[in-house]
């Protein structure tokens, strides 16, 4: 079968290219553009408004307008919102889908997924909104009642990065919603046409013009990031991205006070112990690994094996990576797609290069892929991973699995701990007592156990250290949204 394109869109409306705020399809005030380009083909496929302070103080306008009335909607009411839109986009998961692989380049099967995944956030805060409420506190003074009630915190600034283009949009914006709050999104530019798609399909679920607002914007992301910062309207901003961004973001968040939730950087460990299951620990660092092409915030990035399962670990899983196919992510039986961003096989090389230098030992891969044009490497494997080399410090981001060897528990708690950033994480063993203890000595916020996905709207996610602070999804999620407000009665005679 031919590789799907654009023409292949049942729905061609899905397929936006203007900003959209207070309801209407818009370009930018300055009449400036910037094109999105097909990670796999380095084909252009759309050219967007480059939008700056000026519409960003728009959108948050009519994001702030339009508060003063989402605020009184019933939460049943946002919880039908809520639940159409997400209904909607599983109807038109084929359409999403492959405008999602065409912009970010990860496969069309993983781009179900990602929508799927994406939907079900909708879902989710569609049942916390009815859920979530304040409480009546028993006092200590007899004479009084202490009643506390749950308020959106106002106008909600939503940053998704370009490796979930959709799912990072819903799970802070059906948190928000379903908070009461109303929204501006700002997508990243490399992959701003998912989120756009999400509007129409928002509109048409009936959210009311104005409650959500979408900044589409390319070469002026710092000038815009600043704007959301600086403007008092915006009380509440989530970020999904870098430490480095997450940190300029804080301190241009701190004159206003804003509430921050900040998803960042990661550096999971994984770590197979000698008691593992081979064919366990190898389907769960595939997907732990190879997922998005190594681009996930909590993907394997130092790979710790114990001393008696190395050799045979490292066999089974290099045999495994071979046999997965590499191309775009259109074509059939694509397992690895292309990487989105032109620095990142790049930046890939550097980290196998030093790797290389410090005494790693390339067994597969190494190298961009020959004979395909887009952001490719190889999937590639390098044994005798230490301490000296940047990737034991920094997140490759790329399908490159570094194989470390440890002795003892201990020992691989030392290591998986010595890190500034603590995100994600897995513990392959059958020793269920091991799992515990691991689990509680990990300085991280997320732990996969026998498993290579951190994934499921109903568990929270999010760091510790310099991956920020905050949770999302989950009965967490949408607290992030809300303040808290007491009222103290006298009832005395
Ligand atoms: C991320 O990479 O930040 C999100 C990954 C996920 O939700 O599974």
């Amino acid at each position: 079968m031919a590789p799907k394109t654009l023409n292949d869109l049942k729905r061609k409306d899905l397929f936006q290219t203007k900003g959209y705020i207070d309801g209407e399809w818009v370009d930018a005030v300055s009449g400036k553009t910037f094109d999105v380009h097909d990670p796999a083909t380095l084909d252009k496929i759309a050219t967007l408004p480059e939008m700056g302070a000026a519409d960003t103080d728009k959108a948050v306008d009519a994001a702030q307008a339009a508060f003063k009335t989402f605020k009184k909607t019933t939460a049943r009411q946002r919880a039908r919102w809520l639940r159409k839109w997400s209904d909607l986009m599983l109807e038109n998961q084929a359409d999403l889908a492959l405008i999602l692989c065409l912009e970010n380049g990860k496969t069309l099967v993983e781009a179900n997924g990602e929508v799927a995944y994406a939907a079900s956030f909708l879902e989710w805060f569609a049942g916390e909104a009815e859920r979530t409420h304040g409480e009546v506190v028993p006092p200590a003074n007899l004479n009084q009642r202490i009643l506390t009630f749950k308020q959106p915190i106002g106008v909600a600034a939503c940053l998704a990065p370009w490796n979930f283009p959709a799912a990072m949009i819903t799970r802070k914006v059906g948190a928000a919603l379903a908070a009461g709050c109303t929204t501006v999104w700002k997508p990243a530019g490399e992959t701003p046409l998912s989120c756009l798609a999400l509007a129409v399909l928002g509109r048409e679920a009936g959210l009311p013009k104005g409650s959500f607002n979408v900044i589409t914007t390319l070469n002026l992301v710092s000038e815009v990031g600043e704007a959301l910062c600086k403007n008092k309207l915006v009380r509440k901003l989530s970020f999904t991205g870098s430490t480095r961004v997450g940190k300029i973001l804080a301190k241009q968040c701190s004159d206003s006070l804003k509430k921050l939730s900040l998803e960042l950087g990661g550096n999971s460990p994984f770590i197979v112990f000698d008691d593992a299951k081979i064919d366990t620990a190898v389907e769960a660092c595939i997907l732990a690994k190879f997922r998005n092409s190594g681009q996930t915030c909590v993907t394997a990035n130092r790979i710790f094996v114990q001393k008696g399962i190395y050799d045979k670990f490292a066999e089974a899983l290099t045999a495994k990576i071979k046999t997965l196919k590499v191309g775009p992510g259109t074509e059939e039986g694509v397992f690895v797609g292309p990487l989105t961003h032109e620095r990142a096989v790049e930046k890939a090389m550097n980290h196998i290069n030093d790797a290389k230098k410090h005494g790693g030992q390339v067994v597969l891969g190494g190298a961009p892929m020959d004979g395909l044009k887009g952001y490719f490497l190889q999937p590639t494997v390098i044994k005798h991973m230490n301490r000296e080399m940047i990737t034991t410090r920094e997140e490759t981001f790329a399908p490159v699995v570094g194989l470390y060897e440890f002795g003892s528990e201990e020992e691989v708690l030392d290591m998986a701990n010595d890190c500034d950033v603590g995100l994600g994480s897995f513990i392959i063993t059958e020793n269920m007592a091991r799992a515990f203890r691991v689990t509680e000595a990990l300085e991280v916020g997320m732990v996969g156990v026998n498993l290579g996905m951190l994934s499921a709207c109903e568990s929270p996610f999010g760091g510790v250290k310099e991956s920020g602070y905050g949770r999302e999804g989950g009965r967490q999620g949408i607290e992030e949204y809300l303040s808290v407000k007491s009222m103290l009665i006298n009832v005395a005679n």
